[in-house]
Parts: C-alpha cells; sequence; structure tokens
C-alpha cells in the first residue's frame, strides 16, 4: 500500500472550535504528506448519550454504523481532542462508546477499531495544551484494540499559535505536528487489520 487513508476529527462541535482549528491544520499537513485524508465533524452524526436499554430496544444508531464504516475503511485516524476537568468532553466518549459497540455489519464482522493507528492531539487555550487528557484518551482506546501511535501534540495558548497563512508559527509543536504527521502515515502504510 502506498497512500494511506486517514480520518481526522475534532472531539468538539462549538462554533468557533480550537480543536476544530488543529483538526483542519493537521489535515493540511497529513495531505501535504502524501495522505488520502477525511476530516469529518461529529456534528454531522448527532448521537443519543448511550444507554443500554436504548440499545436494546432500537439497535445500533445508523450514525453509530456510518462511523464504523468510517473507522473501518480507514486506516489511520487523527482525533484532537479539548480536555475537560483533564479528561475526555462527553462528545467523544460518548461517540467511542457508541462505536465500540458495533461487532458486525449485516451479517459481516466488523471491528471498527482492531488494528488502526490512531494519533493523538489536543489543544487549549491555557499554558498545558490539554496534556492531561491524551493518555485517558490512549488508555481507552488501547483497550479497545486500537493502535495509538507515541508522537502526540498537546498544543498550547492555541488562540496566539498560528502565522497569518494558518500554519503553526515555528517552534516545537510545528515540529512535533509534522513528525506526528509523519510517523502516522508510515505506520498506517502497514496497518494489519487482526
Ligand atoms: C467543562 C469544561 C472543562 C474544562 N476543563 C479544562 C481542562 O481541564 N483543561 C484545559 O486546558 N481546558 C479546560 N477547559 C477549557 C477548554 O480547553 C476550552 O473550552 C476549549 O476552547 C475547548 O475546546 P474547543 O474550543 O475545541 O471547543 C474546560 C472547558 C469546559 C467547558
Amino acid at each position: 500500500m502506498t497512500t494511506p487513508k486517514i480520518l481526522v476529527f475534532p472531539g468538539s462541535n462549538r462554533a468557533g472550535s480550537i480543536n476544530a482549528r488543529l483538526a483542519g491544520v493537521i489535515t493540511k499537513e497529513l495531505a501535504l504528506q502524501g495522505a488520502e485524508v477525511t476530516r469529518i465533524s461529529l456534528l454531522d452524526y448527532p448521537l443519543p448519550i448511550f444507554d443500554e436499554d436504548l440499545e436494546s430496544e432500537k439497535g445500533i444508531p445508523d450514525n453509530v454504523m456510518k462511523l464504523a464504516r468510517l473507522f473501518a475503511t480507514h486506516q489511520g485516524v487523527v482525533i484532537v481532542t479539548p480536555e475537560y476537568n483533564s479528561s475526555l468532553p462527553p462528545l467523544l466518549k460518548n461517540m467511542l462508546d457508541w462505536v465500540s459497540r458495533v461487532s458486525k455489519d449485516g451479517t459481516k464482522p466488523l471491528a471498527p477499531y482492531r488494528g488502526n493507528h490512531f494519533a493523538l492531539a489536543a489543544c487549549s487555550g491555557g499554558g498545558l495544551g490539554g496534556i492531561r487528557v491524551l493518555p485517558h484518551l490512549r488508555d481507552i482506546l488501547v483497550s479497545i484494540g486500537a493502535q495509538v501511535i507515541t508522537e502526540q501534540l498537546a498544543l498550547a495558548n492555541a488562540y496566539s499559535a498560528y502565522d497569518d497563512m494558518e500554519n503553526l508559527k515555528p517552534g516545537r509543536s510545528r515540529e512535533l505536528l509534522g513528525g506526528m504527521c509523519a510517523s502516522l502515515i508510515e505506520k498506517s502504510k502497514w496497518m494489519d487489520r487482526l
């Protein structure tokens, strides 16, 4: 395989989301480095709060199946998430939980996360850049069968991080972003769906 398909989405639906902005920059970088990138917004996949009774009564919602198929048809995934009280925002956790319930598509087996390579990024307007959410998200993804690459980015002071061309200003964060994208592309080329 030469051109890996990589799915990118932010864990925020907020108008003016700084994580959506960073997801845009990561999308551009991945494309420049040769990946085929699909950028989505969770706004287009509204979901109820997960509830086992709802699942038993009504089954898996269509939007969950759509997301599960997207995970399954990409070799790499980038999640760009806000940090809420040092952990995941409910929008993202709810989506991950719903999609983890998918094991088949019709009669065919479907394991949406298994074997995919994930890269994780966060940002905040503060000085820590959301660094505390990343190990929480990493643990969850590993526990549900994903491969999470070592390279990650926590972008601090996100409101002043960009130049006029909507690139990260030169410095450590820009280097980390480039390295994270390169590593994800390389590993995704060799993705082995287990
Ligand atoms: C409930 C809540 C908890 C938050 N907790 C944190 C936190 O632990 N660390 C942090 O850096 N920012 C925290 N923030 C601030 C977010 O980083 C900020 O709202 C950010 O803009 C959210 O990302 P978005 O712009 O992509 O929606 C919190 C915000 C909310 C609403």
